[in-house]
């Protein structure tokens, strides 16, 4: 069946009425994929689902709030929007607003942004501003910006973005047929995606559709790690640029979510970080972006400190845990290029070919 967007999906849940006009690319029930061999690797009471956002419409979970957040801005009679961003808020509100045939400016750190994001805004038409700041510096800018002009507001912030972006609950919700995972796992830069989460679970129990909550997991990289830390951090460094985050918007929400489900808001350095991106792409066949890798670093991180080894599994006998994959990996070609082999360069020869590859004696017919 033909995928209607996630606000048709789940209309009910959504602050939209019927004369609502729905700006949507079709985004959200995005692939569960089970990964056998992570688990194994990480920790054999596991079973971990990949909830893979990087197959949205722009490869991130920003369209899941964009369309909500584009939606009402038009209902509302906005001409023009406006974000701060890491890199995939303002790819996908560049998107949204070209559909929508509104204006877009975006607010960028300069130099700061995966390569694929700054495309994207800049292809859908967006005044692309860079600033000579963080991504904390930007958001300020763009709340004052906004208060005094007729120009809505698409990030986070804007509670239209959580309306849609929790809608990534009651997917897992539904394909698991109304049981939480034990666990959900996920990284945290400003925390409006585990906001996003949290009011999904619990709105989905409150109308009967589920039965039961998660554990929230969320991880900060160690350079960003202010909810972790207990303090805002001036001047955040990670190489996963979409959490370089030193003071989170959502923080009390953040830690609310963690409190009401028992959970866990930890750190991951950017070692830990790169290598769960590689390990995701060579075991999985998996490509996300660095900071959607600190999902899974993770949960290697408490594996290694036996966190999983007092708990008991709700259903079955294995401990479920969905991580979050919240952006496609070709969103930042430059960190990949990076972490990965070199290519080779050859003569155009088979003898040369064979010799490069090394594969012949195990792949022989
Ligand atoms: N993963 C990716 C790929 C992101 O782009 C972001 C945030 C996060 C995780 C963290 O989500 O902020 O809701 O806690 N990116 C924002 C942006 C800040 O501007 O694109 P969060």
């Amino acid at each position: 069946m033909r995928n209607p967007g996630l606000i048709e999906r789940y209309r009910e849940f959504m602050p939209v009425s019927d004369k609502t006009c729905i700006v949507s690319l079709c985004e959200g029930s995005t692939p569960m994929v089970p990964a056998y061999k992570l688990s194994a690797a990480i920790h054999p009471r596991l079973e971990i689902w990949l909830k893979y956002e990087g197959l949205n419409p722009t490869g991130s979970f920003k369209d899941r709030g964009m369309t909500m957040a584009i939606t009402k801005a038009v209902e509302d009679g906005f001409k023009a929007v406006m974000c701060a961003s890491t890199g995939n808020t303002s790819a996908s509100a560049a998107a949204y607003a070209a559909r929508a045939g509104i204006r877009c400016a975006v607010l960028i750190p300069e130099g700061k942004i995966a390569m694929g994001k700054l495309s994207q805004a800049m292809i859908h038409g967006a005044k692309v501003v860079q600033i000579r700041g963080n991504f904390d510096d930007a958001l300020k800018l763009v709340r004052d910006v906004c208060e005094r002009h007729p120009i809505a507001l698409v990030n986070s912030v804007n509670p239209y973005r959580i309306e849609g972006q929790k809608s990534g609950a009651f997917e897992i919700l539904d394909d698991f047929e109304g049981e939480a995972p034990d666990f959900q796992s996920m990284p945290v830069g400003n925390a409006g995606n585990i906001t996003a989460y949290w009011k999904g679970y619990k709105e989905y129990l409150a109308a009967g559709r589920s039965r039961s909550l998660p554990i929230m997991l969320g991880f900060q990289a160690a350079g960003s790690a202010p909810i972790v830390l207990g303090h805002a951090i001036d001047n955040p460094q990670t190489f996963a640029t979409a959490i370089r985050i030193g003071n989170p918007a959502s923080w009390k929400q953040a830690e609310a979510a963690r409190d009401e489900s028992g959970g866990v808001i930890g750190m991951v350095t950017d070692h830990q970080i790169k290598e769960a991106y590689k390990l995701l792409a060579a075991t999985e066949g998996i490509f996300c972006e660095p900071a959607s890798a600190a999902s899974v670093a993770g949960l290697q991180k408490l594996s290694d400190n036996g966190y999983f080894n007092d708990k008991t599994p709700r259903v079955g006998s294995k401990l479920r845990v969905v991580c979050i994959l919240t952006g496609h990996g070709l969103k930042d070609p430059d960190n990949a290029i990076k972490a990965a082999e070199a290519p080779m360069t050859v003569d155009a020869e088979e003898g040369a070919i064979l010799d490069a590859i090394g594969l012949c004696e195990t792949v022989a017919v």
